[in-house]
Order: structure tokens, then sequence, then C-alpha cells
């Protein structure tokens, strides 16, 4: 089947279009998501999530709503069987670029989750940035957690929870207060480590039937180097092996390398699977 592009027309989607995102996504030929903890219909309601049509039938779908302001992630494209991928994919961060840069947005940021991708956002003038690359710990000795204010994190700790986090990492990597909030809904285990009254770091595991995973480790940055960031992965390791959970993987930035010795001076080992991070700067 073949689709001349001048019968193509691209618009947002509303609210009305969940069933038919919930097809299209089912039959898509190509899908990429990356949603983090959020579900994929809940991005229907967000802006910008445009369609290519021709006539009312669906030909690709590109999801990047600013979360937080500044950067949009890619989390969803998705194409048709028949529709040409590269024009497809082209066409649609054509139309989303002024879209977010008039929200205050100044990059698009996207995982290539899938080789194929690579080459679409290579066209459509992304350039790779940094690179994600994966550690699993497998079980072991672990030192005992020492006797710290380590507690569960609360919904009501989120603001600050935030603000270390928005103080920890740099863009695009800072989350907002929603996604945390949604990481806390999904999580196994989150804990937030205490100085004087005050969130000085915190961590959030998600665990599925393969194990734990660290979703999210940051530590105030004046309180960094004084094992809190240790303390909190010890913490982790320990109470959710206690529920069975004998196994954990994290993923950091390429370039993090703070993180990567954490990490492999308490076991872990880097699995040698890695995902490219693109971005398009926006110059707004
Ligand atoms: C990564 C992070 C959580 C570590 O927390 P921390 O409290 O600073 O780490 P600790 O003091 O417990 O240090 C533990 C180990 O990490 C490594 N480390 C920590 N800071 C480091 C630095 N600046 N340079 C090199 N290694 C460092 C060391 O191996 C250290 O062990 P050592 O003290 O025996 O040398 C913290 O640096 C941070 O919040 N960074 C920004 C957010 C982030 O990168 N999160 C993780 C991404 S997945």
């Amino acid at each position: 089947m073949m689709f001349p592009r001048s019968e193509w027309t691209i618009r947002q989607a509303t609210p009305a279009d969940r069933d038919d995102a919930a097809r299209f996504l089912a039959s898509a030929h190509r899908r990429h998501l990356h949603l983090d903890w959020s579900q994929p219909l809940e991005l229907v309601g967000s802006a910008p999530f445009l369609i290519a049509q021709r006539g009312r039938q669906w030909l690709a779908c590109l999801a990047c709503p600013p979360d937080p302001v500044d950067v949009a992630w890619l989390r969803l494209f998705a194409v048709a069987p028949g529709a040409p991928l590269t024009p497809s994919f082209r066409k649609l961060i054509q139309a989303v670029v002024p879209e977010v840069a008039r929200m205050g947005t100044s990059r698009i940021s996207a995982l290539a989750t899938r080789t194929w991708l690579r080459p679409l956002l290579e066209d459509a003038g992304f350039a790779p940035t940094n690179e994600m690359i994966f550690f699993e710990w497998d079980g072991g000795p672990l030192d005992p957690v020492r006797q710290s204010t380590i507690r569960d994190m609360l919904p009501e700790d989120l603001p600050e929870v935030q603000a270390v986090d928005e103080r920890a990492f740099q863009p695009p990597w800072q989350h907002s207060q929603k996604a945390l909030e949604q990481a806390l809904e999904a999580a196994a285990l989150a804990s937030v480590y205490e100085l004087e009254g005050q969130i000085v770091g915190y961590q959030i595991s998600t665990a599925s039937a393969l194990g734990a995973h660290l979703a999210r480790l940051a530590v105030e940055p004046r309180y960094q180097g004084r094992g809190i960031g240790r303390e909190l992965v010890l913490h982790a390791l320990t109470a959710l092996g206690r529920l069975g959970l004998g196994r954990m993987t994290v993923n950091t930035q390429a370039d993090n390398l703070p993180s990567q010795r954490l990490y492999q001076s308490l076991g872990f080992r880097e699995t040698g699977m890695r995902i490219r991070l693109y971005e398009r700067f926006l110059h707004v």
C-alpha cells in the first residue's frame, strides 16, 4: 500500500482519539515507546501528540510533551504498515519543532531504543550526544547498612525530592514532580535520606518478574562524596533482597563516572548493552 504524501494531514490528538490510538499502536509496523512510568494512552491527552493521516486513516503518530518544560523527550513514535518510515518521522518532527519551541523547550531528546530509529533521527537533524550504559547486580555479600536516617518516601516529600533531583542532575535528565509522583506510585521501594530534617538524597526502585531495577538515585550536590549514595543503594539492595529480589539492574550515562564507580564498587557489572541518546537543539 502506498500513501501519496500530498494527501497527508497532520493534527493534534484529542482525548477522543484514545481508542483509535490503542488500535493503531497494537497494529503498528514500527513502534518506539519511551514512557518511564506512564502508560502510552496517557499521552493522548498531552501536547504535542501529532497524528499524520490520510482521510481518517492513521499513517503515523508522534508524541514528545515537554516535561520538564525545557526538554521534550520523544516518548512515542509509531508508523502503520506500508507508510514510509523516514518521511513520516521527518514530517512529524518538522511539525512538532515549532510547537515545542513555542512552549519554551530548548531541546528534543530521544533514546534510540531500536536500531531502526537511528537513521530516522539523523535524517531529522538529531545528533548523538551521550549513551546509556547498563549494569546488573546478581547477588553477593553486602556491607551492613549504617544506622542512618533513611526512611520510606511519602507523597508529601515530592517537592523536596524534586528540588534535590533538579540540583543533582543536568538537562535532559531532570524529572518533573509529576514524573517523580508516577515513579513513586510504581515503586517497590522509594526512600529518602535525611540530614537534620532535610532530604538530601533519594532512591526509587521498581520490581518485576526479572528482579529489581534502581530507577532513580540522587544526592544533593553539596552532600555528595560522603557515602550517602552508597548507603541508599545498599539499603535498596538489602530491603529488596529481603523481599526475595536477589538481582538488580540500573542504567546510567556513559559520562557519569561517579555513579559508575559507585555501582561497580557495590558489585554491579556492566552488561554490555548501550542505548544512544540523540538530541536536536532548538535555539529558542
Ligand atoms: C551518583 C551519586 C548518587 C553518588 O552519590 P554520593 O553520595 O556522592 O556517592 P558516595 O559518597 O556514596 O560515593 C560512593 C562511591 O561513588 C564513587 N564516587 C562518588 N562521587 C564521586 C566522584 N565525584 N568522582 C568519582 N567517584 C565518585 C566512589 O567510588 C565512591 O566510593 P569511595 O567513597 O569509596 O571512593 C551522586 O553523585 C549524584 O547524585 N549524582 C548526580 C545524579 C546521578 O548521577 N545519579 C545516578 C544516575 S543513575
